[in-house]
């Protein structure tokens, strides 16, 4: 394990078997972490541990296999409670991901609350998990969605966001890192702008706690959202902070095992935090996993990674911007490890798939934010997504490729 005073990132890497692997022939070059990152072996021996060794469902045992599993899941929780800072460990509700942590708010804090009228305010670099809930409960209850519009280099218009904010304004949700422009929102002046006009803030973190050291209590954030899998853990686990108060007051998402004290025909009451919000059997070894995970990033530490990935980006940003008919979509004073782009004379999807042949995984389409296409006005682009195993190397290859799809277009 890499825990290294000086980033050490041969060992890193060493971590992450699929990273040895070869694509098409050539050695794999990962650049789509934004959509999904890959996983160390610790994470990977966490899971096939708790399997070969303690598996059993969680807290509805009281036999040695239950135990430990219920241990190992609780643990996990304590884990995220400290990467983040919550205040307790009831704070942290383990959900499918970021999506479903979005939904639960959108359904159990909003739809209760809202009336026809009432607003809603996101912003227009939002990932389409932070429209559509939203959307929906406005159709169930007859609020206003609201846009804060992005300037040309992919950065909020905070003017728009301060007069936006109405006295009509129930919520603000807003992403931290946009995933199809890289932009980092300063999420803090958005979040002290909101209280003072009495208004709770939610943060979708996905892809902010992979990049960035987060706290939520420093934020002061009522909800901070993000997913396990592109933060080196497990797929299908998330997490949703919430501020004890706000999640006292709010009723459940879905009803089930986990999330009751008793049940009759007559009266059923449910279960404390966090397992109001965890109904049925869990995804254990997701969860699990996503402890790994975590401990995995402390150990190495966020502020050597970011340092990291702000080098790569600042070289991939030169490389890619000698390149002729190469334009960089989000431009953003602060940004984190992602480059957005088109070609002239090639089409995205064309793009992705002759990198593909030489070994550079790179995502290709709209990245679930099809706003942001709009806002552009290009259909598609493609996006290449750093994270803390990626070398100064490999984005020499990509440049390469890239060069060698244009003349083969050319
Ligand atoms: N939201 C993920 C992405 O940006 C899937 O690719």
């Amino acid at each position: 394990m890499s825990n290294v005073a000086q980033y050490d990132v041969v060992s890193i890497r060493n971590d992450f078997p699929i990273l040895s692997r070869e694509v098409h022939g050539r050695p794999l070059v990962y650049l789509d972490n934004a959509a999904s990152s890959q996983r160390p072996r610790q994470v990977i021996d966490a899971v096939r541990g708790l399997y070969e060794h303690s598996y059993s469902n969680v807290h509805r045992g009281v036999h040695q296999l239950s135990q430990e599993s219920s241990r190992l899941y609780e643990d996990a929780r304590v884990a995220v409670r400290g990467f983040i800072n919550a205040s307790c460990v009831h704070e942290v509700v383990f959900t499918r991901g970021t999506t479903e942590s979005i939904n639960l708010v959108a359904q159990s804090y909003a739809r209760p609350l809202l009336k026809a009228g009432d607003e809603i305010l996101i912003t227009h670099m939002e990932h389409h998990s932070n429209i559509v809930p939203w959307q929906m409960v406005c159709q169930q209850t007859g609020a206003v969605l609201k846009v804060v519009p992005i300037s040309d280099a992919g950065e909020l218009e905070m003017g728009r966001f301060n007069e936006m904010l109405s006295d009509r304004t129930r919520l603000v949700s807003v992403v931290h890192v946009s995933n199809a422009l890289g932009t980092v929102n300063p999420v803090k002046t958005i979040i002290d702008a909101a209280h003072a006009k009495g208004i709770p803030v939610l943060v979708d973190g996905a892809q902010a706690v992979p990049h960035i050291g987060v706290d939520v209590q420093e934020l002061n954030a009522d909800f901070y959202v993000f997913s396990g899998h592109k933060l080196y853990g497990p797929t299908g686990v998330g997490v949703l902070y919430g501020k004890e108060k706000l999640l006292n007051a709010m009723p459940p998402y879905q009803g089930g095992g986990d999330m009751i004290l008793s049940v009759s025909f007559e009266k059923t009451e449910y279960n404390t935090l966090p397992y109001k919000f965890e109904a049925g059997t869990p995804n254990i070894a997701g969860v699990i996993g996503l402890g790994a995970a975590i401990e995995y990033v402390r150990k190495i530490g966020l502020g050597a990674i970011a340092a990291h990935e702000h080098g790569l980006l600042e070289y991939a940003t030169k490389q890619l911007k000698q390149i002729e008919g190469l334009r960089i979509i989000g431009e953003a004073g602060q940004k984190a490890g992602l480059i957005s782009f088109v070609l002239d004379a090639v089409h995205p999807h064309d793009i992705g798939t002759f990198l593909d042949a030489d070994g550079v995984a790179v995502r290709t389409g709209h990245h679930c934010a099809q706003p942001v296409m709009d806002r552009y006005g290009v259909p598609a682009t493609a996006r290449a997504s750093f994270a803390m195993y990626n070398t100064f190397k490999e984005i020499d290859v990509l440049a390469e490729a890239i060069v060698k799809t244009i003349e083969m277009f050319g």
